[in-house]
């Protein structure tokens, strides 16, 4: 019914090349633990998209010149970024199917537990006169409401001083991940249940390095912008995403509420493909991470998974503990949501800890082809038989390829190799519902021999 959610998401071949991972390798600044409340929830006014789309603002045809940026961001936005085409999605027949199944009182496009991720559903009172729910996800939905920075931003562009005023800083890799998977996994404010999969809605997924080389860049990362701002390199993130992704995944996880649906937990923390795949495809063997046996449903820990090559790196001793905890969070499945609750926080702590070696560290090629031989050693040997597990690992594998690439700690030549063999592994995940673990191991394989480690 629907493109494939790593559709499209092609290695993101960063254009600053090794320029920026130079700049990373000069740069003292360390990602700030994010303070900023979510731009949907700030104090500050949205005042809407034509307060940013004047043609002397962002809303010029083409890039100006001299400028430090680019100007027709609103453009690119407009004609090339999904988020521009969010809350229209919610008009389509996909949408009305979808209320429907829900028993809605009100069409999708008018319900807040769709419009809190397909536009700026701020209040009412937070929508200033040019505010359009139409827009979508609108540059204030992910920037902040502009009241109080729109003026001193015009006058003199400084940009802590607009972070003060309540622009939110999605240059900062942490603040982005929190922003992006608010809507892109759920926050307890605003989540897709399997109730709402069920009724249709899209199976969801997430990777903070390669979504972020996926939007359609409205920016560019030039001499200018480093200037004004901290750059990091695409390890960095994919890092940070990781560790915030597994945190919001253990505190729902960990959140009573969230289960409710009578005898079961909220299915939507587990695999979908352990209930979801055809039952005479026999896959099923055992896997050193979850520790399970046959026929009961897994957790989907893919990015617990991801955390423990770049644990290994950062604090080998906090992998070791990651790991039994992550078994102990799979055998807590078996005995009840408290015990699942337990193990939740107990993994909390750990990746409180993980976290805080990996804020400002600064990834050398020594640690880059351990985290990408580390991954593709489970993914040869076939730890990566869930569907979401396979998917992570593949968008891992790409984001620290190129990162490694841009610092020079591979040769273009054997990255480019291995890039051709990952369209490869892009190609045996292009349909998650005939996924076959095998054939992802065995592209995998040929990944490995081109890297080269
Ligand atoms: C927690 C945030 C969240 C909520 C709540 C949510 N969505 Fe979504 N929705 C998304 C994201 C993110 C995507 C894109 C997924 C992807 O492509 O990875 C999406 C995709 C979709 C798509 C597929 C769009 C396409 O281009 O094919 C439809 C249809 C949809 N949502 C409808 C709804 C409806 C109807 C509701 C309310 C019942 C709803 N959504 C609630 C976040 C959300
Ligand atoms: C889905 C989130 C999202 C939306 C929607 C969005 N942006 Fe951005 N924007 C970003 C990210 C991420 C960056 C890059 C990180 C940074 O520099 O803050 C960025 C960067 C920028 C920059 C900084 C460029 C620089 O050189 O410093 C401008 C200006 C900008 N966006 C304007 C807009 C405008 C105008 C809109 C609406 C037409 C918009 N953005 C919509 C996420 C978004
Ligand atoms: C307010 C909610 C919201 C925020 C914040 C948000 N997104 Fe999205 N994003 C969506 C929705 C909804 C869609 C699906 C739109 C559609 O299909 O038309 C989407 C789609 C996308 C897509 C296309 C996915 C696909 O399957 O083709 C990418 C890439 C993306 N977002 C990246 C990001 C990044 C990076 C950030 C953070 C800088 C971000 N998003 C922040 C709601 C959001
Ligand atoms: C514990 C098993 C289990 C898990 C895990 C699970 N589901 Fe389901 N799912 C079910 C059952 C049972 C149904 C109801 C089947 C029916 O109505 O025929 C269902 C129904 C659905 C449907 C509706 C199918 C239809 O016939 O219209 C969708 C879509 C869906 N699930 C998606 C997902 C997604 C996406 C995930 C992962 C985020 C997931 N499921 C995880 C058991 C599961």
């Amino acid at each position: 019914m629907r493109r494939s959610p790593v559709n499209g998401l092609r290695a993101p071949r960063s254009s600053a090349g090794a320029l920026l991972a130079l700049a990373a390798s000069l740069m003292l600044g360390v990602p700030s633990a994010n303070a900023q409340p979510l731009p949907q929830f700030a104090k500050d006014k949205h005042l809407g998209v034509p307060t940013c789309s004047g043609s002397t603002c962002h809303g010029a045809t083409k890039p100006f010149k001299d400028s430090p940026v680019l100007q027709n961001e609103f453009v690119t936005w407009h004609k090339e970024d999904p988020h521009s085409n969010a809350y229209k999605v919610l008009l389509e027949d996909d949408s009305k199917r979808i209320a429907r199944n829900l028993g809605l009182k009100e069409p999708a496009h008018k319900a807040d537990i769709c419009l809190d991720c397909h536009a700026d559903n701020v209040p009412a009172s937070k929508r200033g006169n040019r505010f359009q729910m139409a827009d979508g996800v609108n540059c204030e939905a992910c920037h902040g409401g502009a009241e109080r920075w729109l003026g001193p931003h015009i006058a003199e562009n400084d940009h802590k001083k607009n972070v003060e005023l309540g622009l939110y800083p999605t240059e900062d890799p942490m603040a982005r991940a929190e922003l992006c998977l608010s809507c892109h996994f759920g926050t307890k404010d605003k989540f897709v249940t399997h109730r709402i999969m069920g009724a249709g809605h899209p199976r969801m997924s997430f990777e903070l390095d390669t979504f972020t080389a996926t939007q359609p860049a409205h920016y560019e990362v030039d001499k200018d912008y480093r200037k004004r701002k901290n750059v990091w390199s695409g390890v960095q993130t994919w890092a940070i995403g990781q560790t915030i992704a597994a945190n919001m995944f253990l505190e729902t996880l960990a959140d009573p509420k969230m289960h409710k649906s009578g005898i079961f937990p909220e299915l939507v923390f587990f695999d979908c493909h352990a209930c979801h795949h055809k039952m005479k495809d026999k896959r099923w063997v055992p896997g050193k991470s979850s520790g399970m046996g046959p026929g009961v449903v897994r957790l989907n820990d893919a990015n617990l998974l991801m955390l423990e090559h770049i644990a290994k790196r950062t604090n080998p001793d906090l992998a070791n503990q990651l790991g039994i905890a992550v078994k102990a969070l799979h055998r807590a499945t078996g005995k009840g949501m408290d015990q699942v609750g337990a193990a939740a926080k107990s993994l909390i702590s750990i990746n409180k800890q993980i976290a805080k070696a990996v804020n400002g560290k600064r990834f050398s090629d020594d640690d880059m082809k351990a985290i990408i031989g580390g991954l593709l050693a489970d993914a040869t040997k076939g730890e990566y038989q869930d569907f979401s597990d396979a998917e992570q690992a593949y968008m891992a594998v790409q984001a620290v390829l190129v990162a490694l690439e841009n610092s020079g700690g591979i040769s273009a030549k054997s990255a480019e190799g291995a890039y051709d063999a990952l369209d490869g592994v892009f190609k045996s995940l292009e349909d998650d519902e005939d996924f076959k673990p095998n054939v992802f191991r065995d592209k995998m394989k040929l990944v490995q021999s081109r890297v080269g480690l």
